[in-house]
């Protein structure tokens, strides 16, 4: 299976991610890991895309998709994968079917605005193993540490409110035609992303094991 999640900043779509493609066994792409990483380990590319991540603006289509169409070719994509935090705009999903055809469903996580800087300020993540946290809403059993693997949990610096703001802009500007997109290829799913994290994704498993049959 060959799946993408859409989303604000904040909807969710990490956080399902994880439990999807752990239930069906399928690779969970972030785009935005994959360009976290390349920062972190301060590659060339890294350097140029930090000031651009901070702010909250999109990476450049060209950077993306390349980086996007290495990770695809690893061998835990054999079985599928899901794309998180991509297609961001009309193009990037042009190119996506393009390059590796047409995907089998997208989820469309819905959640408003207004509960996502809340949201964003609680968020906490595992800078090694990438699990995701809310300190109110999804807390660690012990404050500030990971339970996978007991690394010290930190924030994300576009996570600022200001920053967070100016993400659901671009959201709203760029990323939100591809919802229209994909609706008239009917391979849309909407679920409502407000409420208990666990029956969301209970709600999501179910879609797509009746799609899976
Ligand atoms: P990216 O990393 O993709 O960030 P994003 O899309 O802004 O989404 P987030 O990761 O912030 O949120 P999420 O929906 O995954 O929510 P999460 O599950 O963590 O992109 C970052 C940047 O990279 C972009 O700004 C851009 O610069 C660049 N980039 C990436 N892809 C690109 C592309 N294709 N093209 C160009 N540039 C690109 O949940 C958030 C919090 O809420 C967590 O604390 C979680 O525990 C909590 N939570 C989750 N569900 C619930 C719930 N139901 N109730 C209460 N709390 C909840």
């Amino acid at each position: 299976m060959r799946l993408v999640l859409i989303g604000c900043p904040g909807a969710g779509k990490g956080t399902q991610a994880k439990v999807i493609s752990k239930h069906f066994g399928l690779a969970h792409i972030s785009t935005g890991d994959l360009l976290r990483n390349e920062i972190a380990q301060k590659t060339e590319l890294g350097l140029k895309i930090t000031h651009i991540m901070e702010s909250g603006k999109l990476v450049s289509d060209e950077i993306v998709s390349e980086l996007l169409m290495k990770r695809v070719k690893e061998d835990d994509c054999k079985n599928g994968y899901i794309l998180d935090g991509y297609p961001r705009n009309v193009a990037q999903a042009d190119n996506l079917e393009k390059t590796l055809g047409n995907m089998d469903k997208v989820i469309y996580i819905q959640v408003e605005d207004g509960i996502i800087i809340e949201r964003m300020s609680g968020r906490r993540g595992c800078p090694k193993c990438g699990q995701m946290y809310h300190e109110k809403y999804n807390p660690p059993k012990k404050a500030g540490i990971c339970n996978e693997c007991g690394t010290q949990l930190v924030q994300r610096k576009d996570d600022v409110e200001e920053t967070v703001k100016h993400r659901l802009e671009v959201y709203h500007n760029e990323t939100s035609p591809i919802i229209e997109y994909y609706d008239k290829k009917h391979i849309l799913y909407k679920v409502n992303g407000v409420g208990d994290i666990d029956k969301i994704s209970a709600e999501i498993i179910g879609v797509l094991e009746s799609f899976n049959k």
